[in-house]
């Protein structure tokens, strides 16, 4: 049954509701001005926010890198990643005004002495403005730089200003480290330059639409909330699925590897929105006090309980919609002796009340036969069927699907009568989808994030504890991979991962499809 009900359009989706919380005038400075998300992603979603007239009437832009380059030449490289990356065709008087007073400061991030030329370009555009801006720093950067940025703004006086101290903000790019151990030093040097409310750390899915349509499936409908715990819900499987490998990111993800990149975040995130209790609202402390809640009900496994509850795999060569590619340790600048998984299958538990003793099974991989990410929610058998016999053979538990991307919706299988004279029942689906529901395009993620932290609105942020519960759950698991030498399984790239995942499995359970 398709949704029926059709949205009027919205010109500006992300503009409205500005009134509750407005975006003060603000200098946005991206460090890392030039780098990769800033032309794929950030630039790209400033401008969208400029079209939908969500940033505030005064606002500036900086970028920040170490190269050599004029205003004018930052100009031309901000224009062109615009033009070739953003959502909808940029519009020349938009564009143009968004870009007008564009400044690029050239600074090599570890050369604190030099922050000076950043202030110097700040206090201008203040003057400009004839009154103190709002700041806002993007780290965009490499991680090893985001310790030095902070601690080099905090010396050079730019994380306070005149204006209350709550309006200069820090928001940081992920990875937040590569362990426990390194994301609480990371918490503990941010923290000694800025307050927590002044620190927003990135996880781009929770800036997904589909993802916060995850807190108004659950909490916005009456009928879910009753059957959300362990005496209806038999499993739950999460996955997150990509068809494309690993570009020309070799360098940083054979250090990270899958679950580093995508477990620890992205997928623990979506894992807390599903697993949460109802907050008491949806302010940020208490919609993160939960989240927090759940992560640290997932108990850390011990060395052998790694063993039987997670397999890493990495591609080899195969073919992807017809084509041919190569294997992870063939392609360009892996080392031949690599230890990275480009997949992770995991089955965790989270031990509290509500969820004990349901199956929350995960998987992510690279070069897997396509790109999927759902959640699908599968609840108990009916307790007796009273047909007769052969009608039944197709009867399935009832299955709720949440899919993220592509195709965002959610679907819900039910047991159904075929037509004709017998009883026999096969399952079909009850669908909602997105885009036939409503017609407005949905903003980035990005978009969201950006417009957030410049207003200070930090629910779609992972707050410090948060981080470090994540790794608490990730990091027994890379050491006991460590520990036992574990070499990831083997998959043909275009398939759906390793063979070997179906081990993690309990009798009756099966993969979804990919
Ligand atoms: C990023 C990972 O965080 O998320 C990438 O570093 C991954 O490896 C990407 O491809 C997936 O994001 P999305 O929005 O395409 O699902």
């Amino acid at each position: 049954m398709a949704a029926h009900h059709q949205e009027k359009e919205h010109e500006n989706p992300l503009a409205e509701g500005l009134e509750r919380l407005p975006v003060r005038p603000t200098s946005l400075v991206i460090f890392g001005g030039t780098g990769d998300l800033a032309r794929r992603k950030l630039l790209p979603a400033i401008y969208n926010l400029a079209h939908d007239g969500a940033l505030p009437e005064r606002f500036n832009l900086i970028g920040v890198s170490r190269g050599s380059m004029s205003h004018d030449e930052y100009r031309k490289v901000a224009a062109d990643a615009i033009r070739a990356f953003s959502r909808t065709h940029p519009d020349a008087s938009v564009l143009d005004a968004l870009l007008e007073d564009l400044r690029y400061v050239e600074l090599a991030f570890d050369d604190t002495a030099r922050y000076g030329r950043l202030r110097d370009t700040l206090a201008e555009l203040d003057e400009a403005a004839g009154e103190p801006m709002s700041r806002a720093f993007y780290l965009s950067t490499a991680p090893d730089f985001f310790p030095v940025i902070v601690e080099a703004l905090g010396e050079a006086g730019l994380a306070r200003t005149e204006v209350p101290d709550g309006d200069v903000r820090c928001i940081i790019e992920k990875p937040f480290g590569t362990s426990l151990a390194e994301a609480r030093d990371l918490n503990r040097r941010v923290l000694s330059v800025f307050r927590e409310e002044q620190i927003f750390r990135i996880d781009h899915y929770l800036g997904k639409e589909t993802v916060q349509n995850l807190l108004a499936f659950r909490f916005a409908n009456g009928m879910f909330e009753p059957v959300w715990n362990r005496n209806f819900v038999e499993n739950v499987q999460i996955t997150a699925a990509e068809d494309i490998g690993i570009g020309s990111r070799a360098g940083y993800y054979d250090h990270a590897g899958a679950l580093r990149d995508l477990v620890q975040n992205h997928m623990l995130q979506l894992l807390t929105l599903l697993c949460m209790e109802p907050p008491v609202t949806f302010h940020a402390d208490d919609v993160r006090d939960e989240k927090v809640k759940v992560l640290e009900a997932i108990r850390p496994p011990t060395a052998d309980e790694v063993a039987v509850m997670s397999v890493p795999g990495r591609y080899t060569a195969g073919v992807i919609g017809g084509e041919h590619v190569v294997g992870y340790l063939e392609e360009e600048g892996v080392p031949k002796n690599s230890r990275a998984e480009t997949y992770v299958a995991l089955r965790l538990v989270v031990d509290n009340w509500r969820w004990a003793g349901v199956p929350f099974y995960l998987r992510t991989g690279k070069r897997l036969a396509r790109k999927v990410t759902e959640i699908a929610v599968t609840l108990r058998p009916v307790p007796h069927l009273a047909f007769e016999q052969d009608g039944t053979a197709d009867v399935r538990p009832n299955q709720l699907v949440v899919t993220l991307q592509p195709n965002e919706g959610v679907s819900l299988s039910l047991g159904a009568k075929v037509p004709g004279p017998r009883m026999r029942i096969r399952p079909v689906n009850m669908e909602f989808l997105y885009n036939t529901a409503f017609l407005s395009q949905s903003p980035e993620a990005y978009e969201r994030l950006i417009l957030d932290a410049m207003r200070g609105e930090a629910t779609l942020f992972t707050r410090n504890d948060e981080a470090e519960a994540q790794w608490r759950i990730c990091d027994p698991i890379l050491s006991g991979w460590v520990e036992t030498g574990r070499v990831p399984d083997a998959y043909p790239a275009g398939t759906a991962g390793p063979a070997g995942a179906d081990s993690l499995l309990l009798p009756g359970h099966s993969w979804r499809t990919i």
